[in-house]
């Protein structure tokens, strides 16, 4: 089984793992790229939360799923 919706930390991961084989990870991954490298290397502190305006050219996040996540997660776009 697989587990999915909002993990957003290291411990919303591993306490998902304690019921399911893998989690699956959306929104936090377009956030942040790099969420995944971030945890396994002990660096959740860096990890980006929120999805500001001035990083959506750099994350390729363009207008049509900006206004899905405007949506989905308004709380994490600023
Ligand atoms: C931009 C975007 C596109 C998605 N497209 C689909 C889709 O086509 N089909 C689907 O079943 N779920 C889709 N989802 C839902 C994700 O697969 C996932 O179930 C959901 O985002 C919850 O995980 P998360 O909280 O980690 O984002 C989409 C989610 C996002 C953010």
């Amino acid at each position: 089984m697989v587990g999915v919706g909002d993990l957003r930390t290291k411990e919303d991961a591993e306490n998902t793992l304690t019921n399911v084989e893998l989690v699956a990870v959306g929104r936090s991954l377009i956030i942040d790229p790099h969420w995944t490298s971030k945890i396994l290397e002990g660096k959740e502190g860096s990890i980006r939360r929120v999805l500001v305006d001035q990083d959506r050219e750099e994350l390729m996040v363009w207008n049509g799923i900006v206004d899905f996540l405007d949506f989905m997660m308004p709380d994490r776009l600023r």
